[in-house]
């Protein structure tokens, strides 16, 4: 894949082009006729800018999850948070803390609770903006779990033992294999379209969830007659980030991660960690930075890495040097962020309100989905 597209910068096929995909939009640059996002295009960073408003047609809806896991990584933010940020402007924005299916792998309600508000005042500080978009805790509109259920009922068991994430889990939880990471996409599929949205952004290990979100969505309508919208998900122009291992995806659950909103000691510790070209050996031998995952980092932490990426195809720069300047050029990208952050954790009422006043205000939207899907379902 990539090859025949005349795509040149890649890594893997897999990773840093996905087919479908179209190529990086260069400084200055616009795209005046490009389609729109929900048009077939699988990149959002390259939709175009929003006409200028006017008529009051209402904007498409998007709607994301995202797990209290911990701090954010740079997976997280390269493969979805800045495409969070990004629409909050063109579309009617809605983000979810998923704590419910964090409850699946985390059984310790401190832990939760206190992961819950840290993501939150991550997702605030990078740029989600509660004026523009809506930000909420699953747990905070319940109706998400009913709907669940009704959805359970069009779920084949099969598609369900099926999704990778399923196995994937079952390995690595083997002692808590419990009935939630079974019908874990069912109840991401019941968060999308309890708000009828119709674009998910997300990175691309979503792309099997996405996939049978489709699947539920079409065995409901057809059961019960046109429901819900096929909600479709976009990716960013970096959909599968790699870890430190340069091997692995980069996941939390793994322990390779850059997180974003760390220290600038943490964060050089965990740059300087990374496993470059592993063809190169000495500091003479030529980089290949196609397959060198600090240089592909590089095409997002700054405008010059095609010269940074000659300086080590001619051996003209080291590994080393070329870490530091991304170790450096992170730290100096997250750091209104991570100060932001700082503020935020200091001041939780702040965040609570946000996510407080977030779940008020889809409270219609989710109370008129679910009547019209009882009456559909004979059930009240
Ligand atoms: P999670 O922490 O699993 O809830 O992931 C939050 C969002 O980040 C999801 O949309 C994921 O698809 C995305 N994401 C997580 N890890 C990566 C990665 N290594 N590369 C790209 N996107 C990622
Ligand atoms: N499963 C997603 C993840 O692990 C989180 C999620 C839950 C989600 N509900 C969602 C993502 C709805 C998109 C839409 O990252």
């Amino acid at each position: 894949a990539g090859a025949e597209r005349g795509t040149t910068h890649r890594a893997t096929a897999d990773t840093w082009n996905m087919p479908g995909m179209v190529p990086e939009r260069t400084p200055g640059s616009s795209r005046p006729g490009a389609g729109r996002l929900h048009s077939g295009t699988m990149t959002i960073e390259l939709a175009p800018l929003p006409a200028p408003v006017e008529t009051a047609r209402p904007r498409p809806r998007i709607f994301s999850g995202i797990q209290p896991s911990g701090a954010p990584h740079i997976g997280n933010d390269l493969g979805a948070i800045r495409n969070y940020v990004r629409l909050q402007a063109e579309y009617e924005a809605i983000y979810c803390i998923v704590d419910y299916h964090a409850l699946t792998s985390v059984h310790d309600p401190d832990r939760l609770r206190r992961q819950t508000r840290e993501m939150a005042s991550a997702l605030l500080a990078l740029g989600l903006d509660p004026e523009r978009c809506t930000l909420f805790v699953q747990s905070h509109r319940p109706e998400v779990t009913e709907l669940a259920w009704l959805l359970a009922t069009v779920t084949p068991v099969s598609w369900l033992e099926r999704t990778p994430t399923y196995k994937e889990k079952k390995l690595n939880q083997p002692e808590d294999i419990n009935h939630g990471l079974l019908a874990y996409p069912v109840l991401q599929a019941a968060d999308i379209v309890l708000y009828k949205a119709s674009v998910v952004p997300v990175g691309k290990d979503q792309a099997a969830h996405l996939e049978l979100s489709r699947e539920i969505v079409r065995a409901f309508n057809v059961r019960y007659g046109e429901t819900f919208p096929e909600p479709k998900a976009v990716f960013t122009s970096a959909p599968v980030v790699l870890g430190t291992d340069g091997v692995k995806k980069m996941s939390k659950s793994v322990g390779n991660t850059i997180e974003i909103l760390a220290s600038p000691d943490e964060i050089r510790r965990q740059v300087m960690s990374m496993v470059t070209d592993t063809q190169r050996i000495l500091r003479t031998d030529p980089g290949r930075p196609e397959v060198c995952n600090v240089c592909q980092l590089h095409r997002f932490f700054g405008t010059d890495y095609e010269q940074i990426w000659e300086g080590e195809r001619t051996a003209r720069t080291g590994c080393v040097d070329t870490k530091r300047l991304l170790a450096e050029r992170i730290i100096e990208h997250y750091a209104p962020a991570r100060e932001r952050y700082r503020e935020l954790i200091a001041q939780p009422g702040q965040v609570d309100r946000v996510l407080a006043q977030g779940a008020e205000r889809i409270r219609p939207i989710a109370e008129a989905t679910m009547t019209e899907v009882r009456e559909k379902m004979g059930l009240r």
